[in-house]
């Protein structure tokens, strides 16, 4: 914030139009805030803004307005649409930047099948707006739900039912049918309700997708029914009978059920013929009359698709390729330094606000220190080796939701006192040595829990989306409580004792408070009631361990299957652990020492005289080898689990917290499959689809693929050439088939 007239000195007239900016600033702040997609100040900034306003209606109470932004901070709690809980999940797209990636994707999707010939492919505009799944039953429509985290979306049906473009009712549709699309707002529609929002005084919105967004999601329908929305319809979700065998054929039949299809969408049949089609949509892109931000390449055939399959959050067969970055001119004004969850200090760029691309902004990334010297991790120039100054003339880019980043500097005009800039080397929040280690581009404070911005980082982290999910409990929220002094929350336990430590304050209630209501205060210990019972996975990825993201949590989950069991294997396993840092340790110096000596290293013989060294007893080598062959468990996210749990602090912490927990295994992924539960090994050389289909594929039954077979295996399917695999079946008894069994096995799951 700039420098600002004392607040005493104000005359009323001045103070009057303060807070309307202010109001209007807030309530823009806290609507990009909780839509989650695009906060656009930093929280500090945030809060300096809640405080001047709060300052001037302190000293004006009769100016303050009916709609007060001191009268929202937990006036969101509670509130809002119904929640739904999609049958078949809304994913997002893998995204593609160069014209190369395109041939790339045919390649792997051909290779993932094993198919020489080429394939066909529909591309489509990549719609700029929000994605809606609308539900059809016996055609009527029943049901609108937004994608939400993809699992669970807002009920917005009724404003769904104020489209225009959206039918009410099918005729010769499937019984069930879940047709998904992008709601959005034309160019024109967009500029017209913007001149109408400004004529009577009200918010105006900064690009059409939040216009679309922000009209969508009102829970006033009538609202929504004044705002010109659009809806294209691109693809489905359950289905009681097939729409078609292709892509382009399940298009055509939402065309003939009345929906509006993009009329842009093309079959193709070579990556020639998908780039050409891209070229061709970006030249019309601008006279299109609606924001598109790419192209969608998706594989036609259905049965194709299927096989496929998803990855964790996209599908294997499709892929949106963006158009390239859009890039604007400004000055940096400031390097501010962020610590996050994990202690990493992030410097951020202060920029003079700028429009790219239809967007404000005014910061973004700098990534770490190197970036800011101008050379990435490998010592090789970026930026042509131009490091970063405050006051410099700075590019700034940003593609499609990336947060932005500083494509280029030019050096003719910087300042002539422009200094480089001096990266710290102490934790500007705690004043702890912030130390790199080997091979990391980024620095980390060492603070541990001590650090006040680590601590805050990690509870956010733990309220988030795919963590605890807290309603009404956001990162606005935790900051505050944070930094409380009469209901703290400092670690994660706390929150699951605010209502009683609330209930024995004498002095001052949470509901007294400016902000909170009996209703929002209600909600609010419900909301955290609701979280005392957590799958396993969601608790391992709160926790916020570095490198244990989500995914790693599930599949954590999935082979443990409790909090206990996880902790007692990684307890077991700790000195196998440390011997395997002690094993990199050691073969990073004979490797110096190697390259010194000018000979070959002896890799193996430094590593194994190493373990050998620590005498770790079998068990726990056996805990560590089975926590790292886990699914996409690797050593080092193994090693950063175990320091976790071996600190003594962090562990009292989290049994804290587990205390007020019940703590609930994975369900099954597809229990009715002959395969769910069932650990299974492949071997030699499979015909009808590849390893990776194979794996995918018996995953998604439910079944889990090991590399090796033990007596834990159940299935060792055993293609021609199988070798000492096989050998271990036979001695351990496991069952062995071969490929074409094993596909009888599954068929019909
Ligand atoms: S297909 C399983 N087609 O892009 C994937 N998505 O980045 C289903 N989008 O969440 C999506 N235009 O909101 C598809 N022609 C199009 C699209 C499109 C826009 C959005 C959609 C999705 C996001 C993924």
């Amino acid at each position: 914030m700039t420098a600002q007239k004392d607040i005493d000195q104000w005359t009323e007239a001045e103070a009057r139009d303060e807070l309307a900016r202010l109001a209007a600033l807030l309530a823009a702040a806290n609507e990009a805030y909780h839509r989650r997609d695009a906060p656009d100040l930093s929280d500090a900034d945030y809060d300096a803004l809640k405080r001047r306003n709060a300052d001037l209606e302190a000293r004006f109470p009769a100016l303050k307005r009916s709609d007060s932004p001191s009268d929202q901070v937990g006036g969101a709690l509670g509130e809002g649409f119904g929640k739904i809980r999609h049958e078949v999940r809304m994913l997002s797209l893998e995204n593609a930047f160069e014209d190369g990636d395109v041939a790339d994707f045919d390649g792997r999707v051909r290779s993932y099948l094993n198919l020489a010939t080429p394939l066909a492919y529909t591309a489509e505009p990549k719609i700029d707006g929000l994605s809606l799944s609308l539900r059809y039953e016996h055609g009527q429509l029943v049901q609108a739900a937004t994608r939400g985290d993809g699992e669970t979306g807002e009920n917005v049906t009724d404003n769904a039912r104020t489209i225009a473009d959206i039918p009410q009712r099918l005729t010769g549709a499937p019984s069930v049918l879940e047709v998904r699309g992008e709601v959005y707002m034309s160019h024109a529609d967009f500029a017209a309700l913007n001149a109408r929002q400004a004529a009577a005084g009200g918010k105006t919105f900064a690009n059409p997708r939040n216009a679309a967004a922000g009209s969508l999601r009102q829970l006033d329908a009538t609202i929504t029914a004044a705002r010109p929305l659009r809806f294209f319809a691109y693809a489905w979700g359950a289905l009681s009978e097939p729409l078609a065998e292709t892509q382009s054929g399940a298009i055509q039949r939402l065309a003939e059920l009345g929906f509006e299809t993009n009329p842009l969408t093309r079959l193709c049949h070579s990556p020639a013929e998908m780039l050409a089609h891209y070229k061709g949509i970006e030249a019309q892109r601008a006279t299109l009359g609606y924001d598109i931000d790419g192209v969608v390449y998706k594989v036609d055939d259905l049965s194709l698709q299927s096989r496929l399959g998803f990855r964790a959050t996209t599908p294997r067969w499709a892929i949106a390729h963006k158009f390239p970055a859009e890039l604007a001119w400004t000055r940096l004004l400031a390097i501010d330094i962020q610590v996050g969850r994990t202690g990493a200090i992030s410097p951020v760029a202060r920029l003079q606000p700028v429009t790219v691309g239809g967007v404000v902004v005014s910061n973004a990334t700098l990534h770490n220190e190197d970036y800011i010297l101008g050379r990435d991790s490998k010592g090789e120039a970026i930026r042509d080796g131009k490091d970063i100054r405050v006051g410099d003339w700075v590019q700034v880019y940003r593609a499609g939701d990336v947060i932005p980043k500083i494509a280029d500097v030019d050096l003719s005009q910087r300042p002539l006192d422009a200094v480089p800039y001096a990266f710290p080397h102490s934790c500007p929040e705690c004043q702890s040595p912030a130390e790199r280690e080997e091979g990391d581009s980024i620095r980390r404070c060492t603070g541990g829990l001590i650090c006040p911005a680590q601590a805050v980082e990690r509870l956010k982290h733990f309220v988030s989306r795919a963590a605890f999910d807290i309603e009404g409990l956001g990162a606005k929220q935790i900051e505050m409580f944070f930094a409380d002094d009469l209901l703290p929350v400092r670690e994660p336990a706390d929150i699951f004792t605010l209502a009683s430590r609330d209930a024995d304050n004498l002095l001052q209630k949470l509901k007294n408070r400016e902000g909170f209501g009996d209703r929002s205060v209600t909600n609010l210990w419900a909301a955290i009631d609701d979280k005392r019972r957590i799958p396993l996975a969601r608790l391992i990825f709160a926790l916020g361990m570095r490198h244990v993201g989500e995914v790693a949590a599930q599949d954590l989950a999935r082979h443990y299957q409790s909090w206990d069991a996880l902790a007692a294997a990684v307890d077991l396993s700790r000195p196998a652990a440390l011997a395997h840092r002690a094993a990199d340790a050691a073969e990073a110096e004979e490797r110096a020492r190697a390259a010194q000596e000018n000979r070959r290293p002896k890799v193996k013989e430094a590593r194994e005289a190493a373990i050998a060294a620590l005498a770790v007893l079998p068990e726990a080598t056996a805990a560590w080898q089975e926590l790292i062959t886990g699914d996409g468990i690797g050593p080092v996210l193994a090693l950063s689990l175990s320091d976790a749990l071996a600190n003594r602090d962090e562990r009292a912490s989290i049994n804290r917290l587990i205390a007020h927990l019940t703590v609930l295994p994975p369900e099954a992924r597809a229990t009715s499959s002959p395969v769910a539960g069932l650990t299974v090994v492949f071997t030699g050389t499979l015909e009808k689809m590849t390893r990776a289909e194979a794996k995918a594929r018996a995953e998604s039954l439910g079944a889990k693929v090991a590399g090796s077979v033990s007596a834990k295996t159940d299935i060792l399917v055993a293609g021609p050439g199988a070798g000492s695999k096989a050998k271990d079946a036979e001695r351990l008894g496991v069952k062995m088939i071969d490929e074409d069994a094993w596909l009888a096995l599954i068929s019909g799951a």
